[in-house]
């Protein structure tokens, strides 16, 4: 079990386009009884609502989406370089068909109940405040549809308040 400190989010210094474009982050929802998680590269934080934010997009088809659903929080994960596989496997695999922590060498822990893998070096825990379905009348690039979306699996933007930083 590692120790993380809260971080204050004024200190912190990150690059949203490649902490979450080219890095990658792990979505983690779900309870202590059952949880999952997966990989991400979409996404940013910001403000809104007066809160600090982060924001993901979550297509249909993903198992993580059910728990994404079911609860009110979620975490957004980040790792150093030597967990590329893990995030690998768990953007590749899906938890509908095996316990994707344990085949990913990682191992679940909690904060506030809210689920969040142990050997990240830096946590947002996050309380979802609005699940956005983008359906085909929202986009008005048409292109999108075409490149991202011929099977119709469609993203639902999940944006959440971070309620707290962790780092180690
Ligand atoms: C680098 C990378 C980035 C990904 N980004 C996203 C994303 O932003 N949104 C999404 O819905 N799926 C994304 N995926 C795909 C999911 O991680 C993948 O479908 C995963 O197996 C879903 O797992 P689940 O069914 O257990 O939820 C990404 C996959 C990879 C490898």
């Amino acid at each position: 079990m590692h120790t993380f400190q809260p971080y204050p989010i004024e200190l912190l210094e990150m690059n949203p386009f490649t902490k979450i474009g080219k890095e990658w982050a792990l979505v983690t929802a779900g309870s202590k009884t059952k949880c999952n998680t997966m990989t991400v590269s979409w996404g940013g934080v910001g403000v809104i609502w007066n809160k600090n934010v982060v924001y993901i997009f979550v297509r249909d088809s993903r198992y993580t989406k059910e728990f994404m659903d079911q609860g009110d929080f979620f975490s957004l994960s980040f790792f150093d370089e030597k967990y590329r596989p893990a995030l690998s496997y768990c953007g590749a695999h899906s938890g509908r068909d095996e316990d994707k922590f344990e085949k990913a060498g990682l191992t679940p822990a909690f904060r506030h109940s809210i689920p969040y893998p142990d050997e990240a070096n830096l946590v947002l825990l996050c309380r979802k405040m609005a699940a956005v379905p983008m359906g085909e009348e929202v986009l008005l690039d048409k292109s999108i549809m075409s490149n991202f979306y011929k099977d119709n699996d469609m993203h639902t933007m999940y944006v959440g308040e971070i309620i707290e930083t962790m780092a180690r």
